[in-house]
């Protein structure tokens, strides 16, 4: 009987929920008619109401979650396969099953060890793991961490920040497919102390095991010597530390561009060398956003809302990140507005996360410059720096 071997993935699953030896299933591998699915996830969430299953559904721009009784749960998942999916990994503390569907619908079932021995946490609220591991020597040396490894007191919500900014670095860098690629370099513009640099380049050679090449470009020298000091103790033979401006370093052609907290227009000349380098990912954390504040307008002349310049100044961030993720999108990013941590830690807290995806789209950006007359703005740094890269094309 045709798919005879989905039925058995569905009740295999259903199984391994009622063992109490389930750990995960994903579906892969969309052949259906919705240009915008991706993947679905199961897992198991402790809620208030018991134990359920939850099914994250993941489009190609946003996600989806649904919480199920176990008991529904099995008939779902071979729902998906009808849908039009091609693939499906069972994962349990017995064994792994995964499951193959060919063009012409012959399912294929296999069996192998288990990856997975453990049950995961099942906490439904649990907070975002951080990557970091707080007994690293980079830590230590830039004043993080004691010397027996602990975080310190002041240091917890910096400690959080880096860890939730390598954890999003890595969710891009999958998405960009640049983890099997074995080299990979990146830009790190205005690193400062160069807490993100160093826990980049860690997580990059020895989480994701990539020979990676890391430059931190800084302004100031004292910043140049101290981090180029730590990154000799460390043995991190591929993290350097070059003096010089965002706008005049020549950053070569990095696969990953980052500008976090580069003051005002220096965060849109590190995005304009990004795109010129044709970098897969672009990561700014912009923060002074003042180019654009005595340009807005409203209709008919400055607006009456700029007396209050709280709402001017959160306005003018708005506009000003706005405009560069219009124009990121126009070049061919697929761009994420984010924010970077919890806004009681910084009020710096914007993150526009750029992934290359598709060739620059014909003409002019008129989505950023219908914003920009829109606000009667005559000018903004990165429309500028690229009008001649966009009449060009
Ligand atoms: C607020 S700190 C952020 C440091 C680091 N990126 C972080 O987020 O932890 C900004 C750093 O960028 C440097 N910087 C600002 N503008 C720069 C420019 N145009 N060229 C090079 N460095 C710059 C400053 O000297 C400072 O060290």
């Amino acid at each position: 009987m045709p798919f005879s071997d989905t039925d058995k993935f569905a009740r295999l699953f259903g199984e391994s929920l009622s063992a109490g030896t389930f750990v995960k299933a994903t579906v892969g591998n969309y052949k259906g008619a919705n240009g915008q699915l991706q993947k679905v996830t199961a897992r198991l969430v402790s809620t208030k109401k018991g134990e359920l299953v939850q099914f994250v559904t993941k489009f190609k721009t946003r996600e989806e979650a649904k919480n199920l009784p176990p008991a529904d749960a099995p008939a779902i998942l071979a729902g998906l396969f009808e849908e039009g999916f091609r693939s499906g990994h069972l994962f349990t503390t017995k064994s792994d099953y995964q499951l193959a569907i060919s063009k012409k619908g012959r399912a294929k079932l296999t069996r192998s060890a288990p990856t997975m021995s453990e049950l995961p946490d099942t906490a439904h609220d649990r907070k975002p793991n951080t990557p970091l591991d707080a007994s690293r020597k980079y830590l230590h040396l830039l004043g993080i961490t004691t010397p027996d490894g602990k975080v310190r007191d002041k240091k917890q919500a910096k400690f959080r920040q880096i860890g939730r900014f390598v954890s999003i670095l890595d969710g891009l860098i999958e998405e960009a497919g640049l983890k099997g690629t074995g080299q990979i370099d990146v830009a790190d513009m205005g690193s400062g102390k160069g807490y993100l640099t160093f826990a980049l380049y860690d997580h990059l050679c020895n989480a994701l095991g990539l020979a990676a090449s890391v430059k931190g470009i800084e302004e100031r020298g004292d910043l140049v010597d101290l981090c180029s000091r730590a990154a000799s103790h460390c043995g991190f033979e591929g993290l350097r530390f070059d003096l010089g401006t965002i706008a005049d370093y020549d950053a070569g052609s990095p696969d990953i561009l980052i500008a976090l907290h580069a003051c005002d227009t220096a965060t849109d000349d590190a995005i304009f060398k990004g795109i010129i380098a044709g970098s897969k990912i672009i990561v700014a954390a912009p923060c002074c956003q003042k180019e654009l504040r005595p340009q807005l307008k409203y209709p008919g002349g400055a607006s009456p809302l700029n007396e209050f310049g709280l709402l001017l100044e959160r306005e003018t961030e708005s506009v000003t990140d706005g405009i560069r993720a219009l124009l990121l999108g126009h070049l061919g990013y697929k761009v994420r507005m984010m924010e970077f941590v919890s806004p009681e830690h910084t009020p710096k807290n914007n993150l526009i996360a750029a992934v290359l995806e598709q060739p620059p789209r014909e003409g002019p950006p008129l989505e950023a410059e219908s914003v920009m007359r829109h606000f009667g703005i005559a000018s903004q740094k990165l429309h500028s720096l690229l009008r001649h890269v966009l009449s060009e094309r």
